[in-house]
């Protein structure tokens, strides 16, 4: 695992950009695996805004796949994890709706949603890049601490935690959902290459167990450690306890 103490929020997000947008520019059909929440956001906006400069490479061929979707959210809720990385990056960048993937939770089709999603992976060839946030009790995508470290993707149930943590998102912490369709520990693992962000002090403590605790499915992000390649940036507050 490589980590890489940066100056400030903004370099992670121009940094984490760089890795994104080579990717693409090695690989134009790239799979690209993309976290939601507040960490990624800065760099998506960098994305963007070179992207609009006419800097950045063509995304007409990439495919995307998110990571994670709440279970039981009208279709085209602002929060759905679906309609907000379609605001936040990918119909800013111009890549076409179908190209974009994720847990499909809704309706009868529950229970083989994570099936489903696996197969759209696998057919996709798997991912290249995959975009990681982490959890302020160590969570990585909806993986609570305890989930198995080979588990694929499935139904979860959020702890109280992650739901006052997601509070932000919604009017209030009981408009939070309370389950999740979320890519497996086993699952993030197949992706080539991971690049975790962690911005801010509320992370540090659970990053310092990431990197440097035990492998542990009490901290689900420690699961970086198992992987070949596995990039994490941090700005200082992030990187406080390493
Ligand atoms: C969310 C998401 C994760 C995200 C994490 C941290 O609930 N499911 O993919 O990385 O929790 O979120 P944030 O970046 O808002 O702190």
């Amino acid at each position: 695992m490589e980590v890489v103490p940066l100056e400030s929020s903004d370099e992670v997000a121009r940094l984490a950009a760089d890795t994104i947008e080579a990717a693409v520019r090695a690989r134009p059909d790239a799979v690209l695996g993309l976290a939601t929440g507040s960490t990624p956001l800065p760099t998506y906006r960098e994305l963007i805004r070179r992207h609009q400069a006419g800097e950045g490479p063509s995304y007409e061929r990439v495919q995307c796949f998110t990571l994670d979707e709440y279970v039981g959210l009208p279709s085209g809720h602002p929060e759905s994890y679906r309609a907000t990385i379609a605001r936040e990056l990918t119909d800013p960048l111009g890549i076409d709706p179908a190209r974009v993937h994720g847990p499909d939770p809704t309706g009868a089709g529950l229970a083989s949603a994570g099936d489903r999603y696996e197969a759209e992976l696998v057919a996709a060839g798997g991912v290249d890049l995959q975009v990681l946030g982490i959890g302020s009790d160590g969570h990585l995508a909806f993986n609570e601490p305890g989930s198995s470290l080979a588990s694929l993707t499935r139904i979860k149930t959020l702890t109280e935690q992650t739901r006052r943590d997601n509070a932000r998102f919604f009017g209030s912490v009981d408009d939070v959902p309370r389950h999740v369709v979320t890519q497996g520990l086993g699952t993030i693992l197949r992706a080539r290459h991971l690049l975790l962000l962690a911005i801010g002090a509320g992370k540090a403590e659970a990053l310092a167990a990431a990197v440097e605790g035990p492998l542990t499915a009490s901290c689900p992000a420690s699961v970086l450690q198992l992987h070949p390649h596995a990039s994490v940036l941090a700005d200082p507050p992030a990187a406080a306890a390493l």
